[in-house]
């Protein structure tokens, strides 16, 4: 198939494109490099250097060039995801998230694009009322980040309906590792997230990690999540885009590994690895973060065939250093 991976040079978005790559897809990849870095971009696939904000460009580029002769389907994976910076500058995601999407699928729908694979959040769920969770349970985004996507799901809902867009929303938990076979190799800028902090502090381009919160009802007083290899999450897209290509029927699905991890337990996983000290200190807890959040793929599982292969700690840790021991600074 003819794919447009948009927001394909980020983090995520690269193993995405990889994954379509190795099962024959022809990829065009469409970021505006504001996180996603031209490291991670294959020489297979052809390369817009646009934001989704600019409307005649992306309308241009899903129509394709006489090579591609337009495309069967979209990949949107370019949304910011910063959960704290999303609640300081709301406006930017209302911009990019939101009236992003709307441009994507206004696109889609004037260039009879029928197909969409959203990277969506278990963020549209907010504090489990019970773990794991599943598709059925409630959506009460805590943050405003959590709330764009939920609202792209709902504004997919209506293109469905009305346009004929079938969608796939994905419910990632917590995206982590790299390339088991090491062929993505960019650092995220600025990360905020546990284990790209944890491998800076390994490399020595921090001073300490510092663990928010000691107190909570868990087996070690740190926070529980589901932590998923983004090769893992990679095969879940080519899945759902057969799944909803071959059915013609829409899906929104949470994917996870099914087992919770400690922040405790996350550290020493990297001490052992690493072999690096990694120094830690305690704080308070970070505003907004529930104790436990566990996915159940039990439907990824029933209508793709879909499973964590690569999920456990360990892999994804060791695949993750890899990568940052021969960039990081030495200590
Ligand atoms: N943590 C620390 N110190 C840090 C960073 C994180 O102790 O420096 C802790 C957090 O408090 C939390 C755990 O590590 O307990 C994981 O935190 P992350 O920031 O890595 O991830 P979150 O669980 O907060 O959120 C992630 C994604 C969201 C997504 C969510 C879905 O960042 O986009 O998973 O489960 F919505």
């Amino acid at each position: 198939m003819n794919v447009l991976i948009i927001g394909g040079a980020g983090y995520i978005g690269s193993h995405v494109v990889r994954e379509f790559l190795d099962h024959g897809h022809n990829v065009t990849v469409f970021d505006d490099l504001s996180s996603g870095l031209r490291e991670n971009l294959f020489p297979e696939a052809t390369f817009f250097h646009n934001t989704i904000l600019e409307y005649p460009a992306l309308l241009a580029a899903c129509r394709g060039t006489s090579d591609t002769n337009g495309f069967d389907a979209v990949v949107h994976l370019a949304a910011f995801k910063a959960v704290g910076e999303s609640m300081l500058q709301p406006e930017k995601y209302s911009l990019n998230n939101i009236s992003g999407t709307i441009n994507i699928l206004n696109a889609m729908a004037d260039t009879g694009i029928k197909y969409m694979v959203f990277s969506s959040s278990a963020a549209v769920f907010g504090q489990p009322q019970y773990i794991p969770l599943d598709e059925k349970h409630p959506l009460d985004p805590e943050s405003y980040y959590g709330f764009t996507k939920l609202e792209i799901e709902r504004i997919m809902g209506w293109y469905d309906n009305l346009k004929g867009i079938r969608f796939a929303s994905l419910r990632y938990f917590n995206a982590a590792g790299y390339d088991a076979r090491g062929r993505i190799t960019g650092l995220e800028q600025n990360p905020t997230n546990l284990i790209p902090v944890i491998m800076e502090t390994a490399v020595g381009m921090r001073k300490e990690l510092t663990i928010f919160g000691n107190d909570y009802d868990t087996r070690d007083g740190t926070c529980v999540r589901d932590y998923i290899h983004v090769n893992d999450l990679s095969v879940a897209h080519a899945a759902a885009l057969d799944y909803i290509c071959k059915n013609n029927k829409s899906l929104k699905l949470n994917l996870g590994s099914e087992t919770g991890a400690t922040v405790l337990e996350i550290l020493e996983s990297a001490r052992r690895i690493t072999g690096r000290p990694i120094p830690s200190i305690f704080s308070g807890r970070r505003s907004g973060d529930p104790k436990a959040l566990t996915a159940s793929s039990k439907l990824a599982w029933e209508l793709l065939g879909w499973k964590a292969e690569l999920s456990d700690v360990d892999t994804i840790i060791r695949s993750t250093w890899e990568v940052y021991k021969r960039k990081g600074i030495k200590v």
